[in-house]
């Protein structure tokens, strides 16, 4: 079958990535890996519970050897992530058993476990590529930063522990650090449910009040963790406002999956579930075909804004190791992806390629 690296790649998309763990650096996994993709993002290596566990301990075993897969098969890294509020370890915002609040010493504190956070990071890849040839090419510098619904923050910004003790400028600090220390590669702001009209319209406030006070910010996030009955016209709306923001804005879809349960709001807030999540479909192979008509549909409308997407990365290579066969609860029907629980192509891989 056609490799979706090269069939996206000759529609203009340049970057065509998975995110994958060690699993996918050996074996037939790899192979799919290395024929489909010519990037990856780690899914969990590059976290700051990952990389920092304990205040000054860095740990890179994990992300060591995705990026000597990297080397090895010559593709590209989308980084993932420096700075979130979640998966990252709590002793960043505290102070011994105190939590730190918005005083001068606690924000003095947190921006200066920042800067060491992204340094220790920089000083690896540094010591690892002395000649400067990181596969490094981009990285999430903020992930998640604007609420769902409605905030007392300025943009519905997420009351997230970075917010309540630095403030609307931690994103602007986080990128300033970024581009300090990773001078050469693309940063990027990442979010999810871009698309949600509301949201949009947040994320829009935000981007645009960075460039308006000079943040170095060279591109917009959209995860695109949708459903099968989300309008693919909201993303493209998305993408739309984001060009008019500022053209010159690299934009990328860092997390595409299509899950094909019943809406969950209360999981999409980053609540408990209100109820447990439910497949909308009657059986596996009606949830296939749905699936692979939305990605039908999805890429039809990213060939129309080619000139504006330049990369492109699946949440994962193959439905089994999907998170949302797990999260936030057992889900085996979710066939998100283009290639199956055997690495076989899916709906989802013809609604791409063969989009007839
Ligand atoms: C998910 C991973 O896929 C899971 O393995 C992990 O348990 C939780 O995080 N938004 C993000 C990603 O930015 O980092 C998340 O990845 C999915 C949602």
């Amino acid at each position: 079958v056609p490799s979706l690296k090269d069939v996206l790649g000759a529609q203009g998309i340049e970057h065509v990535g998975a995110a994958i763990d060690a699993r996918e650096t050996a074996g037939s996994a790899a192979n799919l890996m290395r024929k489909h993709f010519n990037a990856f993002t780690p899914e969990n290596a590059g976290k700051p519970e990952s990389v920092q566990p304990v205040e000054g301990q860095f740990t890179f075993t994990q992300l060591d050897q995705l990026l000597d897969f990297a080397d090895a098969n010559n593709v590209q890294v989308y980084g993932h992530v420096l700075v979130w509020h979640s998966q990252t370890p709590e002793w960043f915002f505290k102070d011994g058993s105190r939590d730190l609040t918005g005083n001068p010493a606690d924000r003095a504190l947190l921006k200066a476990r920042m800067e060491a956070h992204i340094k220790g990071i920089a000083d690896h890849i540094n010591a690892r590529y002395p000649n400067g040839d990181s596969p490094v090419w981009a990285w999430d510098v903020v992930n998640e930063t604007i609420a769902d619904g409605d905030t007392a923050n300025p943009h519905d910004m997420r009351d997230s522990r970075w917010f309540q003790i630095l403030g609307e400028r931690y994103v602007d600090e986080a990128f300033r650090l970024a581009d300090r220390y990773f001078p050469e590669a693309k940063l990027f702001i990442n979010d999810y449910n871009t698309e949600m009209p509301s949201k949009r319209a947040d994320y829009l406030d935000l981007i645009r009040a960075l460039e308006a006070r000079g943040v170095p910010i060279d591109g917009v996030g959209h995860q695109a963790h949708v459903d099968v009955a989300r309008p693919v016209q909201w993303l493209e709306d998305s993408i739309r406002a984001v060009e008019k923001v500022n053209p010159d804005l690299l934009q990328a879809i860092t997390e595409l999956d299509v899950n094909a349960s019943t809406e969950n709001q209360g999981a999409d807030v980053g609540g408990a579930p209100v109820d447990p999540y439910s497949p909308a479909f009657e059986n596996d192979a009606d949830a296939a075909a749905e699936v692979g008509y939305y990605y039908r549909d999805l890429f039809a409308m990213l060939r129309r804004q080619s000139s504006a997407i330049d990369s492109v990365t699946f949440w994962g290579i193959s439905n089994a190791r999907s998170w949302l066969r797990t999260w936030p609860m057992a889900r085996p029907w979710e066939q998100p992806l283009p290639f199956d629980d055997d690495l076989q192509v899916t709906p989802a891989y013809w609604g791409i390629v063969d989009p007839a």
